[in-house]
């Protein structure tokens, strides 16, 4: 008899047929973690973008130049041969066509959910109330920087940068600057322009420096540790000269105690660059009952977000903010979609 009989025999028809439903249900979730961590451990390693710049790598060799265990090495190998995102023959190894596109292209998804997984690591904990997270757990600033910049290059900078080369800017303040991604974007864009990054973290810091030294870029940007709710002059390029300040994603980071600091902070910059044109790109909160009727990547983020006490306010409330804090808003562009929003704000 036929391996498929003798299971309906000994199981019954209707039992196997729901039981092979309800395993392929639970799969994906599985092979999401197991495929993540395995590809998190091939960007860590370097394999990813060895993959990339050469092709085929020979697996011995790459485990031979980077110290790394074979058997661990060839087992994730195995696996990711086996759901087709490399392949993995012979001793070779080079992405399959679904790998390609994770590596390149949704890059930032990966990395910027690898910033914030000490959270799930630390769940059972956090969620016990053993550890908090702050003193006890960690994000990974140097991905959130990452991540942030690879996922802000598919939809906010260039909505960011056309506002700002339809208004002229060619000196950019960026606020929470991360790995400067955006300052190297705007860069690209504008032959003239050039930029001042700073950050509150000083590993973040380190690291746009690092990355700013290898740069072709690197003699028409700066980066600075700074905190922007109190700028230095030194900070801020000397102050006057500045013709743009922007801001992706920071401020949400203070929404969690209220809007005061934000506002306060707003005004204050507002103050120091009087002329200046503000373009601030953050996420915008969207009703639930969207997000379950389409349940996109926002969910993730949402998570990420709220178990770091980080707030995701309204478009509402960030209109509301900056008025608050003396602004205009000349223009504006929301993407529910996405659930991100621009808003290019002046003195009045
Ligand atoms: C979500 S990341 C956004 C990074 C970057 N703007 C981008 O486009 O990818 C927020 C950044 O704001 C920085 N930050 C938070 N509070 C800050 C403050 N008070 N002053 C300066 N930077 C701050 C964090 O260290 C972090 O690098």
């Amino acid at each position: 008899m036929g391996e498929i009989a003798d299971l309906f025999r000994i199981l019954g028809f209707s039992r196997a047929i729901r039981m092979k439903q309800r395993y392929d249900e639970a799969q994906p979730f599985v092979r999401g973690y197991v495929a993540t961590n395995a590809l998190w451990a091939l960007m860590s390693c370097g394999l990813a973008d060895r993959m990339i710049e050469q092709e085929t790598v020979d697996v011995e060799e790459f485990a031979k130049e980077k110290s790394l265990d074979r058997h661990v090495l060839t087992s994730l190998l195995d696996y990711l041969d086996g759901i087709s995102l490399v392949r993995f023959e012979a001793g070779q190894v080079r992405l399959a066509q679904r790998g390609r596109h994770f590596i390149e292209e949704t890059r930032g998804l990966f990395e910027l959910t690898y910033a914030y997984e000490p959270l799930f690591t630390n769940l059972n904990d956090l969620l016990a109330g053993r550890k908090k997270y702050g003193p006890d757990v960690a994000r990974r600033i140097e991905y959130v920087g990452r991540g942030s910049g690879m996922l802000c290059r598919d939809l906010p900078y260039p909505v960011m940068a056309d506002i700002i080369a339809r208004h002229k800017c060619r000196r950019v303040l960026d606020l929470g600057c991360g790995d400067l991604a955006f300052l190297f974007f705007l860069c690209e864009k504008v032959a003239d322009l050039t930029g001042i990054g700073i950050d509150l973290d000083p590993k973040m810091v380190a690291y746009a420096r690092d990355v700013l030294a290898r740069s072709p870029l690197a003699s028409r940007l700066r980066v600075e540790e700074a905190d922007l709710r109190n700028l230095g002059t030194q900070a801020a390029g000397g102050g006057p000269e500045v013709d743009c300040v922007t801001a992706v994603d920071t401020f949400h980071e203070y929404l969690w105690n209220g809007t005061a600091e934000i506002v306060a902070a707003l005004a204050k910059l507002r103050q120091q660059f009087p002329q200046a044109l503000f373009v601030i790109g953050e996420f915008c909160n969207q009703p639930h009952e969207a997000l379950r009727k389409r349940p996109t990547a926002f969910l993730e983020h949402h998570l990420f977000h709220d178990l770091t006490n980080q707030r995701i306010g309204e478009a509402d409330l960030w209109r509301q903010l900056f008025r608050e804090a003396g602004f205009q808003i000349v223009e504006e562009r929301v993407f529910n979609l996405v659930g991100h929003g621009y808003f290019a704000l002046k003195s009045p």
